[in-house]
């Protein structure tokens, strides 16, 4: 429970013996931190300096699961966090994970990053953000513990649903709108997991070696994206190790690169229980801890608060003085600036939860994510009005997929499956919808004690289950099998790795099955990661749906009934074979007490490329029912100087009957490079809605930023002079125009 302490008077300090000279406070009645009309610094330089020791120390660590102390004696407020980033966690007990069981803390779940990240449009992005910052506000939360965006490596990381995909400049050009938005709440975004947190097997303790080139060009630039252009006030340090240190206390990448080279003001928050070690907490760059004593999933030890290491054990450390105040000073300096922007923001919004508003955003993202990836003679969209009956097939067409996958967990005041979503938009139009459950997968559905209340229990065979479905396929018009993974254990999941890259529950020979006893069968992927499909070329047509939060359903009707055109597109490639993976064929997953990462910079669709490896579906791929063409390229120059920038112009025509949207992807080769680098690289994306028959001109500005690697002999950016190839198409691997030009 919040406290708001009053203010208290020079009095007060006197009467409890406590010195307190604060700047400011002389002459007016509002000592100088409280007083808006200051500056953000001038109010934490006099909050500061009212500050003891001990209450320096107590706002540097965690007082529950989820909140921090602020400063009683002087009204500076606790500080509430919250997961993150799907929607708002439902309210924890005070030491333990489970559930408290408050009435008033359902919220709404918004799809997945993975979705998100589809969409390909910031403006989606920016309507997230602040949909679900909105959410946060009203639950009086100060900290919302995302969005996360490590790198999307592997099919196989458990974690890949709460990230925004495989490409640096996708993922910074979609995490900086959510964090404006969010913050635009009086709420923080804390941007996860920093850095390098790219598997979930041994993440506590897995060190994590990877070339300085990858690591800048690669790991690190949506990270200081959501810092330098999106302001974010807050970044979790991650829970592995890199270059032997625990990323909660690294040196290099929190003093150095965060705090140094991005002159990052905010506070660094430790994941929960990512601290191990109180001298590197104090010198390498945490600021706030948190979840300490715990694994991150087990309960923790009662009132271990005071022994956290930047609690007890640092005030012994400043007591002997073997710790020094200029550091403590500028920890609690960002721990000040903190709770100022977010719990003492006195002019922050009031926020809501569960307005119509946002269940309308999470359809629509949801239906802007969905990525069609195949669609043989038109199978979709779906016309209801001419069918009598519908077969859904799978238990992702029932399953709530808004509980479970770790601290992402969600308790939703509403979820519409994809059964209930295409029943009623399918029975609104006259056609009956037929269920068969076609394989069991994990029936259970609780997380830390939220359970969905579905019972999905199961009686027939394997066996049985197949023969009904294919029954049933043969009397139907048309199929829509709703499969995939889940939130379970080993499948999308927070704190396991998935162990097989094929579909689980034996999905394959389900899909099989309808495909031999009906043509007309359209499979649904729920799942935040790429998976196996062996069936491919019996299955007419792919939708990735992904996990898709509270309006799962009928943003899934919407897309196969075409009310939505689809306008999705991958943000990961998905490989034929584990193996045409980089991390799998050259790098290290999931390493031992070390990962190496030996693919360095040729992640996803990069690794494919310079390979020559197809994938099963490239980065950047996602069809639409209507058809665009992109023409016209032409460069503003064919020269371009190092300190100017040229701009790119395509037209882009819908060519197809239905009003859609194309996403003009641009991607940069560099031609005579003195280092090996990708063969393309993308710098620019635009989505452009069309009515049948419309054009419109797409421009891109092109800058020597887009142009540059990582120079790891000098530690700078460097753009080298010679020849460069733009490309510019619908997808990584469907280039419609290239230009040239030089940079001199
Ligand atoms: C996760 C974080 C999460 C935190 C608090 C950790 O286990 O890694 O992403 O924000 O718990 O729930």
């Amino acid at each position: 429970m919040r406290t708001f302490f009053g203010i208290f008077s020079g009095w007060l300090c006197l009467t409890v013996g406590i010195s307190c000279s604060g700047a400011g406070s002389s002459g007016s009645s509002l000592p100088a931190y409280r007083d808006e009309s200051r500056s953000l610094e001038e109010r934490v330089e006099d909050a500061l300096s009212r500050m003891t020791l001990d209450e320096k120390v107590a706002v540097l660590h965690a007082q529950s699961k989820f909140s921090s102390a602020g400063v009683p004696r002087l009204g500076i407020p606790e500080l509430w966090c919250t997961d993150g980033p799907h929607g708002i966690r439902p309210e924890v007990l005070w030491d333990e994970w489970d559930q408290a069981g408050w009435t008033n803390d359902s919220c709404t779940a918004f799809p997945a990053l993975t979705c998100l990240a589809a969409t390909w449009n910031p403006a989606m992005s920016a309507l997230y953000g602040k949909s679900i910052g909105e959410e946060a506000r009203y639950r009086e939360k100060d900290v919302l513990l995302g969005p996360g965006v490590n790198i999307y490596r592997t099919p196989l990381n458990g974690r890949n649903f709460e990230y925004m995909g495989e490409d640096p400049y996708l993922a910074s050009r979609m995490v900086v709108p959510y964090v404006r938005e969010v913050q635009k709440n009086g709420v923080a975004a804390c941007v996860k997991h920093f850095a390098l947190n790219n598997q979930e097997t041994r993440r506590n303790d897995v060190n994590v070696e990877v070339d300085d080139r990858a690591l800048h060009e690669i790991y690190l630039p949506a990270f200081e994206a959501a810092v330098r252009e999106g302001g974010a006030w807050a970044v979790m340090g991650s829970y592995n190790k890199y270059k032997g240190q625990h990323c909660c206390h690294n040196r290099y990448l929190l003093n150095d690169i965060l705090k140094g080279e991005w002159a990052f003001d905010g506070a660094v928050i430790s994941d929960w229980g990512g601290v191990h070690d109180t001298r590197q907490a104090v010198e390498n760059g945490l600021d706030l801890e948190f979840g300490t004593w715990t694994d991150g999933l087990r309960a923790g030890t009662r009132n271990a608060y005071d022994n956290y290491y930047l609690a007890q054990p640092y005030l012994d450390l400043l007591r002997e003085g073997e710790a020094d105040v200029q550091t403590l000073d500028d920890k609690v300096r960002r721990v000040l600036r903190l709770i100022f922007r977010t719990a003492m923001n006195t002019r922050k919004p009031f926020g809501s939860l569960n307005s119509p508003e946002h269940l309308a955003a999470a359809r629509q993202i949801a239906g802007e994510g969905m990525v069609l990836l195949k669609n043989d003679g038109g199978t979709l969209p779906f016309d209801p009005s001419a069918m009598k009956r519908l077969l859904v097939v799978g238990e992702n067409a029932v399953k709530m997929m808004t509980v479970g996958g770790g601290s992402s967990s969600l308790k939703v005041r509403h979820e519409c499956t994809p059964l209930e979503g295409i029943r009623a938009a399918a029975e609104a139009s006259g056609c009956g919808v037929v269920y068969e459950r076609g394989y069991v997968g994990d029936p259970s559905g609780s997380y830390n004690g939220v359970t969905t209340g579905q019972d999905l229990s199961e009686s027939r065979s394997a066996e049985r289950l197949i023969a009904d479905a294919v029954a049933a396929a043969k009397e139907a018009d048309a199929v829509l099998f709703v499969g995939g993974l889940n939130k379970s254990d080993f499948q999308d999941c927070e704190g396991a790795d998935r162990k097989e890259y094929g579909l689980p529950y034996a999905q394959d020979r389900v899909i099989e099955a309808l495909a031999a006893a009906n043509p007309r069968l359209a499979v649904v992927l729920v799942s935040g990661n790429a998976v196996a499909m062996p069936w491919l070329d019996r299955a007419p047509a792919v939708l990735e749906a992904w996990f898709s939060g509270s309006e799962a359903g009928n943003a899934l009707a919407d897309v196969v009934f075409g009310k939505v055109n689809p306008s999705g597109k991958l943000p990961f490639t998905f490989p034929v074979r584990l193996e045409d993976n980089a991390a799998h064929a050259v790098g290290e997953f999931p390493g031992g007490d070390t990962v190496r990462y030996r693919e360095g910079l040729f992640v996803g669709y990069r690794w494919h490329e310079i390979r020559e490896i197809a994938p099963l579906f490239a980065f950047g791929h996602g069809l639409s029912y209507t058809t665009f063409s992109i023409s016209n390229l032409r460069l503003s120059a064919d020269r371009m100087a190092s300190d100017a920038s040229l701009t790119v112009r395509v037209d882009v025509t819908n060519t197809g009957e239905r009003a859609g949207a194309e996403v003009v992807q641009l991607y940069v080769g560099d031609d005579e490079s003195f280092v090996q680098r990708p063969l393309k690289e993308l710098k620019g994306f635009e989505k452009v809605s069309l009515q049948p028959g419309e054009t419109r001109t797409v421009a891109f500005e092109i800058t020597p930023a887009a142009l540059s690697y990582y120079d790891d002999t000098k530690s700078a950016w460097r753009a080298e002079p010679g020849a460069f190839t733009i490309h510019v198409g619908a997808a990584s691997d469907d280039i419609r125009q290239t230009g040239h030009f030089v940079l001199e």
